[in-house]
């Protein structure tokens, strides 16, 4: 056997244990055994992500109709975008979880305990404003962290976080702009 063949072969060899295995583990969807993190563990974190952004949709929708109420249609339009920017976020986690075998959770009992934010209280503008700017400060920390936790562990779910927290981003300087036009001063001055 000259050295190509015997590359080939090995090759060849190779492809036909991951088919086995690929075989073998039908049942495990999309884990694979090459899978270096641990599924039971991202299931749990990402389920602490779908409630996150469930009670997110929640705030944001919630405040949205309170803002048209009181006639700020302009503030109104950016929280209904951003509650269904966060509804996109909570179905991505929720695919995520269904990818690696688990169900998400979406049961209303102990939604607000499994969420890293807080659901809110409504108020004036000036104080919705100020509740979602905290929110999306939470949620930055958080994924920031998920995001160095799964690394190379779980790519997928990590470059998920990423464009998640891009978006949050997005969100946290929308809140802080919207305060600033309707506080007339920065968060962090206070
Ligand atoms: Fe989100
Ligand atoms: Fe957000």
């Amino acid at each position: 056997m000259n050295e190509t063949t015997k590359i080939e072969s090995s090759f060849l060899s190779d492809v036909k244990t991951l088919r086995e295995r690929a075989r073998q583990s039908l049942t495990d969807g999309a884990v694979v055994a090459t899978y270096q993190g641990d599924v039971a563990k991202t299931i749990e974190l990402l389920q602490a992500v779908v409630a996150t952004e469930l009670v997110c949709v929640l705030r944001y929708q919630m405040h949205a109709i309170a803002a048209e109420g009181i006639h700020s249609e302009s503030v109104a339009a950016e929280f209904q975008e951003h509650a269904d920017v966060e509804r996109k976020h909570m179905l991505d986690a929720a695919n995520r979880i269904d990818q690696l075998g688990g169900v998400p959770n979406f049961n209303p009992d102990g939604l607000a305990s499994r969420s890293a934010t807080e659901y809110g209280e409504g108020g004036n503008l000036v104080e919705m404003i100020k509740q979602n700017l905290i929110a999306e400060r939470i949620v930055i920390e958080h994924y920031q962290e998920l995001i160095r936790y799964f690394g190379d562990k779980d790519p997928t779910t990590r470059i998920m976080l990423e464009g998640i927290l891009a978006d949050e981003e997005e969100h946290a300087a929308d809140m802080h702009d919207l305060l600033v036009a309707h506080q007339g001063k920065p968060f962090l001055e206070e």
